[in-house]
């Protein structure tokens, strides 16, 4: 086929910006590239392969001739227009929660479940940042020795909320270091020099959302549906990259040596375990990388079947962007563009 039309719908996002410079990085093939965002950004301009491109309206039109919409707006932006792409066409990659555990919607890591693509109605879903990078981890354990439980705590970056919160950081920062008091607005508490345990809303279980989607979404992706996951999500000041602490229950003992090995043989995980010389993944060196990082693997003292780990990746990097254009990639690859018409 020729090279694919692509709308991008959230180009002026963190993680829209993200996708753009990562579709230059790896020549993804495009003929005609659009980029949109809501009505206050019309007219920008955004620099990408050398051209000066406008940010266009949102209309439904603008998918018509789309071979794929990439959207990472908002839950209800794709609520709305994910549909209208998919209606008129385009193949959607969406970057919401809003149609991840919807059984007619494949929840993509490409590394894992390519496969899931052959049945895609033309809207498929990538995973919340949290659990791409948990997942791109214990797979390769998984599959060697299935997982029966997981233990997650993650710490994860400002970025993940988006642009208006990598900004309260930078001025939260700056007013404290001055001695100003700050007032939050897009968190309900200060995020410089705090942590907060409190992503997404609260459920009536008493997990938040995010916490949730770790769980259901490691299910839908691992095909799995019996591991249990509990979560405890974090935002800490850190502008990219999350990290987390996993401790994971096998059905058989596995030591940590084998862990490693496992891992380093997966495409996009690198082992960084060498605590004689405090090498373990760090949060600023995950940044801008697509790898997931893994390191501090060792035995869960109080389980004889279990391991424990540090995961940290790019949130919008494996997190988000990339994921989305290794599914386009892998689509591509499969021929899975379904024929217009
Ligand atoms: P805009 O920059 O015009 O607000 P982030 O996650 O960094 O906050 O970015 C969210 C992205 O979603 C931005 O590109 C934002 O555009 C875009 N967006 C927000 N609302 C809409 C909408 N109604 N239609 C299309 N794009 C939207």
């Amino acid at each position: 086929m020729n090279n694919p039309n692509v709308v991008v719908v959230g180009a002026t996002g963190a993680v829209g910006r993200v996708f753009l410079r990562i579709l230059e990085q790896r020549h993804f093939p495009v003929n005609r590239l659009r980029l949109c965002a809501s009505p206050r950004s019309i007219g920008k301009r955004i620099r990408v392969h050398g051209e000066e491109l406008p940010v266009e309206e949102t209309t439904p039109d603008i998918f018509d001739d789309a071979d794929f919409a990439f959207i990472s707006a908002s839950t209800a932006v794709s609520r709305e227009l994910a549909p209208v792409a998919a209606q008129r066409g385009a193949l959607v990659i969406d970057d919401s929660s809003a149609y991840r555990m919807d059984p007619r919607v494949p929840l993509v890591v490409p590394e894992i479940n390519p496969q899931d693509l052959e049945w895609h109605q033309n809207l498929t879903a990538i995973p919340n940042c949290s659990t791409t990078q948990m997942v791109m981890a214990l797979y390769p354990l998984h599959r060697a020795n299935p997982i029966k439980r997981i233990i997650a705590d993650s710490y994860q970056a400002v970025s993940g909320t988006g642009t208006l919160a990598m900004d309260e950081l930078r001025q939260q920062s700056r007013a404290l270091l001055d001695g100003a008091s700050v007032k939050p607005s897009v968190y309900p508490h200060q995020i410089a020099f705090n942590v907060l345990p409190h992503i997404e809303p609260f459920m009536e279980d008493g997990y938040t959302r995010e916490e949730q989607k770790m769980l259901y979404e490691t299910r839908k992706i691992m095909h799995a549906p019996d591991i249990a996951v509990s979560a405890t999500c974090v935002r800490v000041p850190v502008y990219l990259s999350h990290s987390e602490a996993v401790h994971v229950e096998f059905e058989e003992p596995m030591s940590p040596q084998e862990a490693r090995e496992l891992m380093a043989a997966f495409p996009g995980v690198k082992v960084l375990d060498d605590p004689k010389t405090n090498t373990y993944p760090l949060a600023i060196d995950a940044a801008d990388r697509d790898e997931v990082f893994v390191g501090r693997i060792r035995k869960d003292s109080s389980h004889p079947n279990g391991l424990a780990m540090w995961i940290v990746s790019d949130n919008l990097r494996k997190g988000a962007a990339l994921n989305a254009i290794q599914i386009a990639e892998e689509v591509l690859k499969r021929e899975l563009l379904k024929p217009r018409g």
